[in-house]
């Protein structure tokens, strides 16, 4: 009888805690769909001893495309509704962020430069370019690769010894790290104008922004691959080599502040909107990341406050040692990470 009054009572139990999931390593691996992600969505989707749906996003470093299109993506693979009200990426962030860049000229890097172009113009910013578009304006910039006929199609025609790029965002993994580094350090050395031999006196420093610090991350690849926490040291290994120090920038991503303070944002929006849970004085929402990074998912979380949860099937291997940041659980996957999540709950 104690046992039914008390699932009874928990049945009344609204929940005030709300799960963010990692993607890379926790529910796809690529573009394969890790088999207990479905069943791990669908816990969460009401299907548990509690009978309530439980709060969630999606927290991703990856970028590249809008998050219309990624989140429409990942319905389709998963099968369960994801929207731009439970998914974020890397460069989400920076739709407030831009905006003071929103009418000056500036360069974006990573994934699909002319899909990343419209990400960009969706956000605001007004003159995007990318390092293809350097290279169909002055194909000596770097003489080691050639523009693809697909490529040169998408590339915008402007002349960049009269563009001052006043910041740099690297929205997603750059493609040719080379071009870019390249193309980067002619602009932060001139101030903004590729090509010229001294720094625009009158101009700022131009800033430089990393969306994503992963080091490594895990693909359909059974080993992590170099993320654009990789690109970055690459480039600033070049600039120290070139002018003697690393070049400051902005970085934004998981395991920073920034990028957890936006997600609790979504994460108690999506509890008030599926429960009307609010915060109180006596209802203090807790926050639950499940990830596979020590460095990402684990650091920003206990950073945070939250509880943090890190699961064997991504970067983390235990064969490799211990994580270098303490999750409050370890789990074997994401179905058990969620299991472990709810029994503490209710
Ligand atoms: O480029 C994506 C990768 O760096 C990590 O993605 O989903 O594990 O945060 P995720
Ligand atoms: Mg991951």
């Amino acid at each position: 009888l104690s046992a039914v009054a008390g699932a009874c009572a928990n049945s009344r139990h609204i929940p005030s805690f709300g799960i963010a999931f990692d993607i890379d390593g926790v529910l796809l691996h690529g573009a394969r769909v890790l088999s207990e992600a479905q069943r791990a969505l669908s816990i969460l989707d009401g299907n548990n001893q509690f009978n309530r749906k439980i709060p969630y996003i999606l927290m991703t470093n990856g970028g590249g495309t809008s998050e219309v299109d990624r989140s429409r993506k990942l319905t389709e693979q998963l099968g369960f509704e994801i929207t731009t009200s439970n998914f974020m990426q890397a460069h989400t962030i920076l739709k407030s962020h831009a905006q003071k860049y929103a009418n000056k000229p500036v360069l974006v890097l990573g994934g699909k430069r002319d899909a990343l172009r419209k990400v960009a113009e969706d956000y605001g910013l007004q003159h995007v370019y990318t390092t293809l578009d350097v290279k169909a304006w002055n194909p000596d910039v770097w003489p080691f690769c050639d523009l693809t006929p697909e490529e040169r199609a998408s590339a915008k025609p402007v002349d960049f010894s009269t563009t001052p790029i006043s910041a740099i965002f690297v929205f997603h993994d750059p493609r040719n790290w080379a071009l870019d580094v390249q193309i980067m350090m002619d602009i932060i050395q001139s101030r903004g104008i590729i090509g010229s031999s001294g720094p625009l006196v009158s101009a700022p420093p131009v800033e430089l922004v990393f969306c994503n610090p992963d080091l490594q991350w895990r693909s359909e690849f059974p080993r992590p691959r170099l993320g654009q926490g990789a690109f970055r040291e690459a480039f600033q290994a070049v600039h120290q080599a070139v002018t003697g120090a690393p070049y400051p920038y902005t970085q934004f991503g998981k395991p920073t502040t920034q990028t957890y303070e936006f997600a609790e944002k979504m994460l108690h929006a999506r509890m008030v909107e599926l429960h009307g849970v609010s915060v109180t004085s006596d209802i203090q929402p807790r926050f639950y990341m499940i990830g596979d990074n020590p460095e990402s998912d684990i650091a920003g979380a206990n950073a945070a406050g939250w509880s943090s949860i890190l699961v064997r099937t991504g970067v983390y291997d235990p064969a490799d040692g211990p994580p270098t940041h303490k999750p409050t659980h370890e789990a074997e996957n994401v179905e058990a990470a969620v299991h472990w999540a709810i029994e503490r709950e209710f």
